[in-house]
């Protein structure tokens, strides 16, 4: 399936992440998860303790870290200078500061430049918020993920420890609100994208929708 690029987009929580890599392996096909990504350079200015309240601060350091993103779905591996990040980049504290970092062209010019390189000649799913939009905007399967924000949330609390629903659901809404509001490459449904609504649905049910998508579509 070389040339295949399946973008898959959607807000925080909508199933993004289990979707594509089912769909992925279910077709043998590469997955990048291009949160991960932002996720990662927010770690890493973290722990170089760059002000994240000041844009310029970051993007002054937006080339300095070293990505290198497995592609693999079963072990979709992310390092930092060489140093496996896949754990670290999923703390509260990363996810309450990705929305700032993210939101800074230098960080995006820079990640979307990495992200098409990986993408390549395509056999690969691509998961994140601009994917459809900026990242590929050729991209012959796009899909835009929703679920309602009492769905998201439930998901949300059920992956976490010494959480609650109504923390998540602040906690999504403010993540949200910040990535489809920003200036540069918001959170979007390309306009030839398919909407699919997993409120209802179950992971299985979902891949087996984006698999039939793929299959009218590419
Ligand atoms: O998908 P995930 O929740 O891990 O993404 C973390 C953050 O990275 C998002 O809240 C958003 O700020 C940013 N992001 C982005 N563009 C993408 C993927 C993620 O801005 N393509």
């Amino acid at each position: 399936m070389t040339g295949l690029v399946v973008a898959m987009d959607g807000p925080s929580g909508s199933g993004k992440s289990s979707a594509s890599r089912g769909v992925a392996r279910a077709l043998g096909l590469r997955y990048l998860d291009t949160g991960a990504m932002y996720r990662a350079v927010t770690w890493w200015m973290l722990e170089q303790s760059v002000d994240l309240a000041d844009p310029q601060a970051i993007a002054a350091r937006a080339l300095d870290p070293v990505l290198t993103m497995g592609t693999d779905p079963d072990a979709p591996a992310v390092a930092v200078g060489g140093v496996d990040a896949a754990g670290p980049i999923r703390t509260s504290e990363v996810t309450a500061a990705v929305s700032a970092v993210s939101a800074v062209p230098e960080v995006r010019r820079r990640l979307v430049a990495e992200q098409r390189e990986i993408i390549g000649v395509g056999g690969i799913v691509v998961e994140g918020r601009d994917i459809g939009t900026v990242v590929v905007p050729g991209a012959p399967v796009k899909i835009y993920l929703t679920a309602s924000a009492e769905a998201r949330a439930l998901r949300r609390t059920a992956e976490l420890v010494g959480t609650t629903v109504d923390v998540q659901k602040a906690a999504m809404a403010r993540r949200d609100t910040l990535d489809s509001t920003r200036k540069i490459d918001p959170l979007a449904m390309a306009a030839d994208a398919i909407e699919l609504d997993t409120t209802a649905l179950n992971l299985e049910e979902v891949i087996a929708e984006v698999l039939r998508v793929i299959k009218e579509k590419a």
